[in-house]
C-alpha cells in the first residue's frame, strides 16, 4: 500500500493513450450506530471485473474472492470510518507503441477516497435521448466495464448539460433504448416494470440486479427485460435510473415531456431509501449484499 501521490503512471502508458483496461467503482457505507463500514456488493463488482478482464484478454492478478478481503484491509489501514468509493482498476502499465492486448504488463490498483456529493440529483432528473448512441458489442465489449469505452457517454453527458438537461439517455445503433451514461433505466408501465435486456448494449449493473429484486419482492412480479423503444419513454408511468453512483433516482422528464405526472415516482423513492437502509444495514434484508470492514464476519 502507498500513498496517492506514490501511485504512478507513465505517460507512456498503453492504458492512457489506448484506453486499454477495465474498472469498478464500489461503495463503503458507514453506519455510525454500528461503528460499523459495509461494502456493498463488492464480490459482485469484482466477479465483474474478472469477467470483464477474460473478455479483454487481461489477467488480473488475484483472484476475484481474495480482492474483496484486500479491500476491506485497504479500508481498516486507512482507518476510513466515513462514507467512501472504492476504485479498483486493471490496465496495461505497460508502455508498449503497439496496439494490441497481449504480452503487455497489467496492473491492478485499488485506490479509496472519500465518496463525493450527490452524482446526480437524487430528487428527479430531466433527461435527453442524445444524440450519441452506444457503441455495439460488435465494436467495443459493453458488458465489460472497459476504460476506453467512455468516451460516448462523456460526450452524451456534455451535450446533455449543454441542452440544459441534467442526464442523457442512449440508444443502441438501431434505436432502442440501452442506458444512461452511468446507469440502467427502468420504466414502469401500470403495475409492470420493464427494463433493456444484457443484449442492447448495455453495462449489467450490479444495482440494476438489487433493483429486479428489491422490485420482485415489492410487488410480487418480476420486472421484464426486453427491448424499449424510445416513444416509450414518453409514454410510461415512471421511470428511474439506477447504478453504483447514481443510486436510485427518479426520471421526471425526457426530452420535455413530463413522465407520469412529473413528478418523482413513489416506488422509485421507496427503492431509493431501501436500498440505502440495506447498504448501511439499518434494513435486515439482504445482508449477503455487504460485508463488514471491521467487526464481526470480517473476511481476514
Ligand atoms: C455505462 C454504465 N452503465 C451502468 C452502470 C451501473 O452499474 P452498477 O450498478 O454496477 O454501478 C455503470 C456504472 O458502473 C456504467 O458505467
Amino acid at each position: 500500500m502507498v500513498p496517492q501521490d506514490e501511485a504512478r503512471v507513465s505517460v507512456h502508458a498503453n492504458a492512457l493513450a489506448y484506453g486499454a483496461g477495465t474498472f469498478e467503482g464500489i461503495r463503503a457505507w458507514w453506519n455510525a450506530e454500528h461503528e460499523e463500514l459495509y461494502l456493498l456488493e463488492a464480490a459482485a463488482h469484482y466477479a465483474r471485473l474478472e469477467r470483464s478482464a477474460r473478455i479483454l484478454g487481461l489477467r488480473l492478478p488475484v483472484p476475484a474472492a481474495a480482492l474483496v478481503r484486500l479491500t476491506a484491509q485497504l479500508l481498516r489501514r486507512n482507518d476510513v470510518r466515513s462514507d467512501a468509493y472504492v476504485r479498483p482498476l486493471l490496465i496495461q502499465h505497460g508502455e508498449v507503441l503497439t496496439v494490441r492486448m497481449h504480452d503487455i504488463d497489467t496492473r491492478l490498483s485499488i485506490a479509496v477516497t472519500p465518496t463525493p456529493g450527490d452524482y446526480i440529483d437524487p430528487d428527479g432528473v430531466r433527461c435527453m435521448v442524445s444524440s450519441w448512441r452506444r457503441t455495439p458489442d460488435s465494436c467495443t465489449p459493453n458488458r465489460a466495464k472497459v476504460t476506453g469505452s467512455y468516451s460516448g457517454p462523456s460526450l452524451a453527458k456534455t451535450e446533455a448539460l449543454d441542452h440544459g438537461f441534467d442526464e442523457a439517455i442512449m440508444l443502441t445503433v438501431d434505436g432502442h433504448v440501452a442506458e444512461a451514461t452511468t446507469s440502467n433505466l427502468f420504466l414502469r408501465f401500470g403495475d409492470e416494470w420493464v427494463t433493456p435486456p444484457g443484449t442492447d448494449d448495455i453495462l449489467e449493473g450490479i444495482t440494476r440486479a438489487q433493483v429486479m429484486v428489491l422490485l420482485e419482492e415489492a410487488t410480487g412480479k418480476a420486472a421484464v427485460q426486453r427491448r424499449i423503444q424510445r416513444s416509450e419513454l414518453y409514454t410510461c408511468d415512471e421511470a428511474l435510473l439506477c447504478g453504483t453512483a447514481a443510486i436510485v433516482v427518479p426520471v421526471v422528464e425526457v426530452d420535455g415531456r413530463r413522465v407520469g405526472d412529473g413528478a418523482p415516482g413513489a416506488s422509485t423513492l421507496l427503492l431509493g431509501t431501501t436500498l440505502r437502509a440495506i447498504a448501511r444495514r439499518q434494513d435486515a434484508r439482504h445482508p449477503e449484499w455487504t460485508t463488514p470492514v471491521y467487526g464481526e464476519g470480517v473476511p481476514a
